[in-house]
């Protein structure tokens, strides 16, 4: 039986790094070649075991419904025709998952999303994917090595990886120890939003995929605002650690920040040479 079944996509942020593009597109329907972001994320989360893609979605953000359903004209149109294979990738996922959404009504952090998507997941571990962080390895996604990871710890996951200290700034960073060098995993003892270099724990660096046991959403309920005014998922995340309930794990594979320009771009220019 698989253990996580279903994957969380907060995908309710403004995007402004992305202005005016984002205006009126979501951030994650951005296209790196002819995919979106959200669909590199859905097919990932697919093939880690997961059935039930559970996207938290706000106002702005209905192209990501559209584009995980039937468009009968267009589909009328081309079926029958040399370009039919176009849609071959996206009618498979259409028929192997099956989408919820929810709204995030107000934008009150990462942590609120997740929050937020607490009537979609129930009772349950899941997991979570930033669509914007997209992720690519050579063998076995980044998720799966992280579903591997949980079924030994059956714990809280934080995929990380290293950065340069200047850049800890941009990211929630861990410090922890060493419990199985083999495959790189680490017990959190300490983790902090945005640090200054200065004040960061180390460069470990958390990246946006997490797999989450659900006693988390009454921590995230009693979190309060943190960096930014926001509830971050770090802060919630923090209250498990200090039980010894989080683990890190540096994961194999290339991750693209395709929530900044250079991010993006890098992205492309991977996947075009793919
Ligand atoms: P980011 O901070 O990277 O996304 O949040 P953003 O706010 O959309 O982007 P910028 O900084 O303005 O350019 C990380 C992830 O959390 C989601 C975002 O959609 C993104 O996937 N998020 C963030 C929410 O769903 N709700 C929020 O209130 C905040």
């Amino acid at each position: 039986m698989k253990t996580i079944k279903k994957c969380l996509f907060p995908a309710a942020g403004y995007g402004t790094r992305f202005l005016p593009a984002t205006k009126s597109m979501p951030k994650e329907m951005l296209p790196i070649m002819t995919k979106p972001l959200i669909q590199y994320g859905v097919e990932e989360a697919l093939e880690s075991g997961c059935d039930t893609m559970a996207i938290v979605t706000g106002r702005g953000k209905r192209a990501i419904e559209d584009h995980f359903d039937i468009s009968y004209e267009l589909e009328h149109q081309i079926n029958g025709t040399a370009k039919e294979h176009y849609l071959t990738e996206i009618r498979q996922l259409i028929d192997n998952c099956t989408f919820t959404y929810t709204r995030q009504v107000e934008m009150k952090g990462l942590g609120h999303a997740i929050l937020t998507g607490k009537s979609l997941i129930g009772d349950e571990p899941f997991a979570v994917i930033l669509a914007d962080d997209l992720c690519d390895s050579a063998d076995e996604s980044v998720l799966s090595q992280m579903v591997k990871v949980y079924e030994k710890y059956r714990c809280c996951v934080v995929a990380i990886e290293e950065v340069p200290k200047a850049d800890t700034s941009k990211y929630g960073v861990i410090s922890g120890h060493l419990v199985d060098g083999s495959i790189d995993t680490y017990r959190v003892e300490n983790m902090v939003e945005k640090p200054d270099p200065k004040d960061a724990p180390s460069n470990l660096a958390i990246i946006g995929r997490y797999i989450l046991t659900p006693d988390i959403f009454n921590i995230i309920e009693k979190t309060k605002p943190g960096i930014g005014g926001e509830i971050q998922i770090t802060d919630a995340l923090l209250e498990m650690a200090k039980q010894g309930k989080v683990i890190a794990y540096k994961f194999k594979g290339k991750r693209f920040d395709c929530g900044s320009v250079d991010g993006f771009v890098e992205a492309i220019n991977h996947f075009y040479k793919k």
